[in-house]
């Protein structure tokens, strides 16, 4: 069984922010999710690099287009690896093999009539870098981001997506493609208004890929852009790969971006003849006072403050946990420290203290042996069965609240077992059945918080391989397990 998944790519005319950050860790999740299912995997993300607003960017700094991408792509890099992203692969499209296959397919969709040349006269946006209709011709602004738009009239390669229309409507209808449902009727209302042909051509934009038929002409950045999902994959240069993959079973994206991905991403693969991707899902935004996080909008949150003040996965966390994907959200410290502390310190931090001193304390750090209550282990399976069901829907904060489930029954029957008190009884089975329990949640944890998982499976006395296989859910270790080393991992904070 395989899973294929992408994130938008981003571009690179500003440093990772907190909404690069959200969908590539919910990415992230996913893929570890599914992996941990036995699932082949193949996590696809990377920046999207030309076209007039990188050029322009690059411009305003003194650079040439390619000296900001590869800065800035090394910045999207290295915020990855340090959050722990388990990409299979990053593509740029100023990549020499994504490259060719937009050449290639842009020839096709030639040879097979699905383009043909003429004249463009409307409006562009720059900042969105999309063709726009305006309501006041005299004072044109875009409807979307209220820029200044240009106009622009051209020769250029337009693709036939009004010829899809009808298609497009009933993928959108009929199929599971366009999540959360909600989405679907803004977009069905939008295709029903009546979809006009795509230009996908520029004359006076340098920053492309050049057409391969004409080098006049470049290549509308949008068109060159979406077909990372197919040229990352092995589309045309690597036919195993792309067969073992294609089509994409998941593809994250804003709410910013779903005509791209909900209309003229599906058109072009109808036109290239490929089945359609599975689910595109499209979340929310991370807002501050109703406004949308974002460089232009100058309100940008940088990961680094969160990372450093309270830890890379209390802030993968806080992302996942914070607001039910697919929603919009407010972020702000106050929220994540409320978050940090009551979730992260006071239920899970404190259950594994305690559990671990009581074992070092009772047992000599040696996990007591014999019958693990039943009670536990039901409501493990239980939880497993529902989690799955969540996150399979991608309803990821309520994953979590799965596990807390789980977490706030196992405080609740060391509480009320008191293993700690004068005379308990039961002070083994509670906290072998504790241990157990906790081992359980950590496997459930992991594609959230995985390098905090790793650590606590060891301070366990465990193997990090434990974590990685649900099928680990509720199993026995033969043998006397020994505690490792501990350490507190989550500090309150003021
Ligand atoms: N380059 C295009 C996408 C091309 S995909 C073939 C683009 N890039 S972007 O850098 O603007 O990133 C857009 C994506 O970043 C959004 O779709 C969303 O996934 C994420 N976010 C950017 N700001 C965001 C928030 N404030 N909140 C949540 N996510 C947002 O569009």
């Amino acid at each position: 069984m395989k899973f294929y998944i992408t994130t938008p790519l981003y571009y690179v005319n500003a440093e990772p922010h907190i909404g690069h950050t959200y969908t590539t860790v919910a990415a992230d999740c996913l893929a570890r999710f599914y992996r941990m299912k036995g699932y082949d995997v193949f996590f696809l993300t990377g920046t999207d690099e030309h076209g007039q607003k990188i050029y322009e960017a690059a411009q305003k700094e003194n650079l040439t287009p390619i000296e900001l991408a590869d800065r800035v792509s090394e910045t999207f890099k290295k915020m990855w690896e340090k959050i722990n992203i388990s990409y299979d692969r990053f593509i740029r499209t100023t990549e020499r093999q994504h490259e060719e296959v937009v050449k290639k397919v842009f020839k096709i969709l030639l040879e097979k009539g699905e383009l043909y040349k003429g004249e463009y006269r409307g409006f562009y946006c720059v900042h969105c870098e999309s063709y726009v209709n305006v309501e006041d011709r005299k004072n044109p602004i875009c409807p979307d981001c209220k820029r200044e738009v240009r106009e622009i009239s051209e020769i250029s390669y337009f693709l036939k997506l009004s010829k899809y229309q009808k298609q497009l409507e009933d993928l959108i209808e009929n199929s599971e493609m366009v999540k959360p449902d909600f989405r679907k009727n803004e977009i069905l209302n939008f295709i029903k208004s009546g979809l006009n042909d795509i230009s996908i051509t520029r004359k006076n934009v340098v920053w492309g890929i050049e057409s391969p038929i004409e080098e006049k002409y470049t290549i509308y950045v949008w068109f060159d852009a979406l077909l990372n999902y197919l040229s990352g994959i092995g589309y045309l240069h690597d036919e195993e790969l792309f067969e073992k993959y294609w089509p994409p079973d998941v593809q994250l994206i804003g709410k910013d971006i779903m005509r791209f991905h909900y209309i003229i991403w599906p058109a072009v693969l109808f036109a290239l003849n490929l089945p359609q991707p599975k689910k595109i899902f499209a979340h929310g935004w991370w807002v501050l006072g109703k406004e949308k996080i974002s460089k232009s909008k100058g309100n940008v949150i940088l990961p680094q403050y969160f990372i450093d003040e309270y830890g890379v996965d209390p802030f993968r966390f806080f992302l996942l946990r914070e607001i039910p994907f697919g929603l919009d959200g407010e972020f702000s410290e106050e929220n994540f420290k409320k978050r940090y502390n009551s979730d992260l310190v006071n239920d899970f931090g404190n259950l594994i203290n305690r559990t671990l001193n009581l074992i070092e304390m009772k047992f000599n750090g040696y996990v007591p042996e014999g019958e693990i209550d039943e009670s536990i282990m039901k409501i493990s399976e239980d939880i497993y069965k529902n989690y799955t069901i969540k996150i399979e829907n991608l309803s990821l904060s309520e994953g979590i609240e799965e596990i807390w489930k789980l977490l706030i029954f196992l405080n609740k029957y060391l509480d009320e077992k008191a293993p700690w008190r004068e005379g308990s009884i039961d002070v083994e089975k509670t906290l072998l059945s504790v241990f157990y329990g906790i081992r359980n949640i950590l496997i459930f944890l992991y594609p959230f918080i995985p390098q905090t998982c790793e650590k606590m499976i060891e301070m366990m006395g465990l193997e990090k391989n434990e974590l990685m296989c649900f099928e680990n859910i509720n199993k026995r270790y033969a043998g006397r397990i020994k505690i490792g080393k501990r350490e507190i991992i989550f500090y309150r904070k003021k």
